[in-house]
């Protein structure tokens, strides 16, 4: 989705606003451009594709003079890439350049009204309303004006605004799409993100909705709706420059692969002491906790997926129904829930606007709702009753990985927590499994030792021209598998389709011939045998099996064709231990492929729109 960053300082503002810009590279984007004011004057580059034609353009924001801008990702949603339809946006009297990340719903309405009243527009973007409609409203003041704006526009928004009359000030709005404003010395910035800022400043304010944040260099104003002056506690965040930069590695997504001991640590080592599990605030009070007579669990994509994982283990632990939702199918379906059921939101970015949509539909049907969620302050974090924070660190790959991971794991958190105060796992399970936990840490980095990913780059290798890979298991192996497929077909563009193990012939046996690739995930002692008649209904039919099995399982070997193996774990938590193998599997045969790797075609980082 787009990215917003803004700076206002003594320093030039084109060089850092370009830096920005790349560092939101990632969230997707096919256009860029930033807007810069000198003397009064605001002048504007932008360039459609590659952030790289926008640098040459302007000669990496030398350029352009001045101390003040503003710059924008352009993810196209109205109208297509180019040059007009890319922001920043100006006013017909170029007194105002704005760039917006989110929709306007009742542009239309909204254009042909300006447009009635002789405003020009250039292009066919809902966010050029935003400029016209700064300059109709305003009457020489700005904040009066923002407040007007505010009033007419429908929809979502984050929005950076700079003008020509008050050369030495950056102004934001923002209404359901993130926008901080970050804390320098003599310097301050705007940021869709946390990461476009994070070079200069680890210190952010977080705009509310419908607040008009106005900024100078040294100073930080903020207004409510009414235009009443609103103070704010600045925070800090934990994340630092290093963990959002590459740091040798080729792409993001190898090194937050690789990054997933030190993430799993951050999830457990601050909940974990000794044998008792403390969720920061969460608490659980034993009242509501016993009036609790479902659970829903809901989010998009691998936050999905990793609900799915929770679903298991929390119903085999508590002993209350789980039932995992879509976020976008959930928010359509009249659902049913209420006081007597929990809901929990999974979201690494915190931001995806239908899982935001359904904690509010969930809440407002008096459900409680509990986040987990890794962006600290986010939309998602702020919305719920409570919020368990995966403290994953800066997930910049599109594909998410040790985001994934950290999710399943504070599930389990919250899962063994229920589980002993509702009294359903007796203290000795409870305590093998927190043993299990505190050592995932370091069975994943004995994963990642180049001798066990020799193995996976030879299989890549082997296997990167499939048209079709299939990922089969049981259980909470089945649900690894889901996130297995979608891993691999988001980053090589491979079709890949997961499916229970027991459902092989129901109807996708039909599918398998000579060759097709199978990853049979075998990490569940208890149906091991039931695997190992799927493996052989596929080898049967030509199909060709990679069985991912505990080092412990010496059998499987003899019944499928190659090997993936995990260390020996406790079976309920092995889903985080797979997921590794999968996601290096899914990399070395995109790798393999030549494919853009960190950002996958059509894909963006966070979906803050439905
Ligand atoms: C896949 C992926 C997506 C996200 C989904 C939800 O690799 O990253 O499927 O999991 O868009 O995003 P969050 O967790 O930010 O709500």
């Amino acid at each position: 989705m787009c990215g917003i960053i803004g700076y206002i300082g003594n320093k030039k503002a084109g060089p850092i606003l370009l830096d920005g810009l790349k560092k939101l590279e990632y969230r997707g984007y096919d256009s860029s451009g930033i807007a810069v004011i000198d003397g009064g004057v605001i002048s504007v580059i932008k360039s459609v594709g590659m952030i790289e034609a926008l640098d040459e353009k302007c000669s990496g924001g030398e350029l352009l003079n001045g101390t003040v801008g503003i710059g924008h990702t352009r993810w196209a949603t109205h109208g297509a890439p180019s040059d007009v339809n890319s922001h920043p946006h100006l006013s017909s009297d170029k007194r105002f350049a704005i760039v917006h990340n989110g929709i306007i719903e009742n542009f239309e309405s909204l254009r042909t009204e300006l447009k009635s009243l002789g405003y020009k527009f250039v292009g066919e973007t809902d966010s050029e309303v935003i400029a016209k409609l700064i300059q109709h409203l305003y009457n020489g003041n700005i904040i009066s004006a923002l407040r007007a704006v505010i009033d007419r526009l429908e929809g979502s928004y984050a929005v950076g605004i700079i003008s020509a009359d008050k050369p030495d000030t950056l102004y934001a709005i923002r209404k359901d799409n993130p926008l901080v404003v970050g804390l320098g010395n003599g310097e301050n910035f705007i940021a869709s993100d946390y990461t476009a800022a994070l070079e200069h400043t680890k210190r952010f304010v977080l705009l509310d909705d419908k607040e008009i944040a106005e900024i100078t260099a040294t100073s930080t104003k903020f207004y409510d709706i009414n235009g009443k002056l609103v103070k704010k506690t600045p925070y800090t965040i934990e994340w630092n420059i290093e963990e959002a930069q590459k740091g040798g590695y080729n792409h993001f997504m190898l090194k937050e692969i690789y990054e997933q001991p030190k993430a799993l640590t951050r999830t457990l080592r601050p909940r974990i002491s000794g044998d008792e599990i403390k969720l920061d605030k969460i608490e659980f009070d034993a009242e509501h906790l016993s009036s609790v007579e479902r659970i829903d669990i809901i989010g998009c994509g691998s936050a999905y997926h990793a609900g799915i994982v929770g679903r298991s283990f929390i119903e085999k632990h508590c002993r209350i129904p789980v039932n995992n939702f879509l976020a976008s199918e959930y928010i359509y379906s009249d659902p049913i829930t209420g006081p007597k059921t929990l809901t929990i939101i999974i979201s690494q970015s915190g931001e995806t606007a239908d899982t935001l949509a359904a904690l509010k539909l969930a809440h407002s049907r008096g459900s409680k709702t509990l986040a987990v969620v890794n962006v600290v302050q986010s939309a998602i974090a702020r919305a719920a009753d409570d919020v368990l924070y995966t403290h994953a660190g800066p997930e910049i790959a599109v594909a998410t990985t040790k985001g994934y991971t950290t999710q399943i794991v504070a599930l389990y958190l919250i899962g063994l927590k229920m589980a002993l105060k509702k009294g359903t796992i007796t203290t000795k399970r409870y305590k093998e499994l927190i043993r299990g936990l505190t050592k995932l840490p370091d069975k994943v980095e004995d994963m990642l030792l180049e001798t066990e990913v020799e193995k996976i780059k030879e299989y890549a290798e082997k296997f990167y021209n499939h048209k079709c890979v299939f990922f089969m298991g049981r259980g909470t192996d089945y649900a690894a598998s889901l996130e297995g497929a979608l891993k691999l077909k988001e980053i090589s563009y491979i079709h890949a389709e997961a499916y229970a193990a027991g459902e092989l012939k129901h109807g996708t046996i039909s599918l398998i011939e000579d060759d097709t690739l199978t990853l049979a995930l075998v990490t569940q002692e208890k149906l091991y045998h039931k695997m190992e008649s799927n493996i052989k209904a596929v080898k049967a039919r030509g199909g060709t099996v990679i069985a991912l099995a505990s080092r412990a399982n010496s059998k499987i070997k003899s019944c499928s064709d190659l090997l993936l193996t995990i260390p020996e774990c406790d079976d309920d938590i092995s889903p985080v231990l797979t997921a590794v193998q999968l996601q290096l599997f899914a990399y070395y045969v995109a790798l393999k492929r030549g494919c853009e790797i960190d950002k996958p075609r059509n894909l963006a980082k966070s979906v803050t729109v439905e």
